[in-house]
């Protein structure tokens, strides 16, 4: 049943609290969707366990993968993807009305659905900066999954970021680019930071410096509504600093680099799919 306010589940299992499971309920329960009291917790690693309590105060802990989805109305499955179908075969005696929402990189739909049952299987590729509620997530819905899961799934993402639903094949480059993404900025925050501090600003300085010029630069982007290329035109002047650093970027292939990133994760995606 979900509340008749709002499309989000009345209560949420997560199976696998780590990394991304516990961003994406704190930034669920942070973002006041949903109460920690709703959620119901099992991971088979009791210091990932025993982190996602300290982090989600109040939260109910299960015995059992079966036990946690059998208590909630939508469950999460954040595994990695080689333990997704074996997880999905072990729930199978789970009431129908049970969501099943699944964050594995490369693990298809209907692979998900050859084991569930007849449950309702959605696929979505979240990343971390949910945890902030600054997520970038994508879905696509299984062949039994309504109109109203979609809603539910669109709520729960809402409230750590933005959504988007795909074609199921374009998940694997959702994969590659937001997915995995954060990684590659992280990497470039810190590339920038030690070129700052190779020109002698303090590590501290490099850094804060770095960060905010990529968070205020994919800001612009976002709020301008204008093309990446537009806003580089804008910035660089004849003869000046920017084109003598772009044109360093130009020479060690950086936008190459990037593209071929996202086209090597996805290419991953599939692999493990
Ligand atoms: N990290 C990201 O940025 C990101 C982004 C998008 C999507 N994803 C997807 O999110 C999923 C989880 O990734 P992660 O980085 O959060 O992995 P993680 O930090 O390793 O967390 C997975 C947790 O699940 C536990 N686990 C394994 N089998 C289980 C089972 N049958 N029942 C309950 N818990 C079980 C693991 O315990 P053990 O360590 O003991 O096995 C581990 O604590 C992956 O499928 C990945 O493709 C991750």
């Amino acid at each position: 049943m979900t509340s008749p306010t709002s499309p989000a589940p009345t209560s949420l299992a997560c199976l696998g609290t780590g990394k991304m499971g516990c961003a994406l309920l704190q930034g669920i329960v942070s973002r006041h969707l949903m109460p920690a009291a709703a959620l119901t917790l099992f991971d088979l690693s009791p210091p990932a366990l025993a982190a996602a309590l300290a982090a989600l105060p109040g939260a109910h802990l299960a015995d059992s993968a079966l036990a946690a989805a059998q208590s909630s109305e939508a469950i999460l499955l954040c595994v990695k993807p080689a333990g997704i179908l074996p997880l999905i075969a072990s729930l199978q005696a789970i009431p129908e009305s049970r969501l099943l929402i699944s964050i594995a990189a490369g693990v298809t739909l209907a692979s998900m659905e050859a084991v569930a049952a007849h449950h309702r299987v959605v696929r979505v590729m979240p990343n971390t900066p949910a945890l902030i509620g600054q997520g970038a997530a994508a879905y696509a819905l299984g062949t039994h999954a309504t109109p109203a899961d979609a809603a539910a799934v669109e709520s729960l993402l809402r409230a750590v970021g933005t959504v988007t639903p795909v074609a199921e094949p374009l998940l694997d480059a959702v994969t590659g680019l937001s997915g995995s993404g954060p990684a590659y900025v992280f990497t470039f925050i810190e590339a920038l930071a030690d070129g700052g501090l190779a020109e002698g600003l303090s590590k501290a300085q490099a850094l804060q410096l770095a960060a905010q010029t990529v968070a205020g630069a994919a800001a612009l982007v976002l709020q301008s509504g204008l093309h990446p290329a537009l806003l580089r035109d804008q910035v660089t002047s004849p003869g000046g600093t920017t084109i003598a650093g772009l044109a360093a970027l130009e020479a060690r292939a950086f936008r190459s680099a990037c593209i071929e990133a996202v086209r090597a994760a996805a290419h991953r995606a599939r692999e493990l799919a």
